[in-house]
């Protein structure tokens, strides 16, 4: 895979190598061709009055929606897709030098292929927790301004997004009839606030056959919540029972919402842990980056109690993050399956 991508950079005109030296800001706002479609996830305005009930709905019919008026400049997040272009136009010797280790979240990886799938899964990914130094040093080891340039705004766009996911946490508690105390984890009285968090920078190269590839396969994230720009390049797909496959249009500057099992689990199955997958395409490369949001590693999760009764009992039982991680791992989508309490 590492060399077919790597091919792929060589082989094709246009790649980013030989545009990245030319021009960044050319690829951040191009517009993808039109693809019209019926109906697709909700964009909701945060500042809009309705904003709670509108996520609520989302939540539960999509498991996804986007945001605009959300409070992350679009100047940052102009930054971080550049960096993310230039990060991943690396030479593939320099950015296996930051390989995520086989037992390891953080790092440089390429999916997982699995024999039952039938296609190519075509991208590369960097994930991050916290400041990303340890890896900016293997990067760069003779380029401390590099180093710290990477690392600044890396952890900028943490701490941008995790203001942003707080901010939507609580309008989805405040949806179901919560308030964050109902959360002691989210944000505690005393001491620190303990979340959790993966940064993913993701890119999907051009591909020459898109139809027998596919950037990442259907999945669901593991997380309470996955915050994603996905920028004007789409490929993005949410499934939805009645309508299928429904792309997720880039909207310009606003940023999509996922939710992920453990929010399906606390909200006891009211919102939808949406499967979603990532498609490539022949003309353009596609970067996305992701937070990838969740509770301190051994906090249990489970249904939260003021959402079961006697007539809605709860449906899961308890599990932490860590866990959970691993679980889904060795079960794939069984993992959840397995936390059914009516099995
Ligand atoms: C993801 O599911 O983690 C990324 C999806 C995307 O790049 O659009
Ligand atoms: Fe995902």
């Amino acid at each position: 895979m590492m060399n077919s991508i790597t091919n792929s950079y060589k082989n094709t005109p246009n790649s980013l190598v030989h545009r990245v030296p030319l021009d960044f800001n050319s690829l951040v706002s191009v517009p993808d061709s039109h693809e019209w479609v019926a109906e697709s996830v909700p964009v909701i305005d945060l500042c809009d009055p309705n904003a709670k009930t509108l996520i609520g709905e989302a939540c539960e019919k999509w498991g996804a929606f986007q945001v605009t008026n959300h409070g992350v400049s679009m100047e940052l997040l102009n930054r971080v897709e550049l960096e993310t272009i230039r990060f991943f136009s690396l030479p593939a010797n320099r950015k296996l030098c930051a390989l995520r280790s086989p037992e390891g979240i953080t790092g440089y990886g390429v999916p997982r292929t699995s024999t039952y799938y039938p296609k190519l899964l075509w991208s590369e990914c960097f994930t991050m927790m916290g400041s990303p130094t340890h890896h900016a040093a293997q990067l760069w080891p003779d380029q401390p301004h590099r180093q710290t340039t990477f690392c600044n705004l890396m952890e900028e766009c943490q701490k941008e997004m995790k203001a942003l996911t707080e901010r939507v946490m609580e309008l989805m508690l405040e949806s179901l009839g919560l308030t964050v105390d109902d959360l002691k984890w989210f944000k505690p009285k005393t001491g620190s606030n303990k979340t959790q968090a993966l940064l993913a920078l993701n890119s999907y190269p051009i591909c020459p056959e898109p139809e027998r590839a596919m950037g990442l396969g259907p999945h669901r994230d593991t997380s309470m919540l996955t915050v994603l720009y996905q920028s004007s390049c789409r490929g993005l797909q949410v499934f939805q029972d009645e309508m299928g496959w429904i792309p997720v249009q880039p909207v310009p500057g606003a940023i999509v919402i996922n939710i992920g099992d453990l929010m399906h689990i606390l909200s006891n199955g009211r919102f939808n842990n949406v499967l979603h997958r990532a498609m490539v395409n022949k003309t353009r490369h596609r970067v996305s980056f992701a937070y990838i949001y969740g509770p301190p590693s051994d906090e249990l999760i489970s249904p939260l109690p003021k959402l079961t009764n006697d007539n809605n009992p709860p449906l899961y039982s308890p599990v932490n993050w860590k866990d959970y991680i691993y679980s889904k791992q060795v079960h794939g989508n069984n993992a959840l399956h397995a936390l059914h309490l009516t099995n």
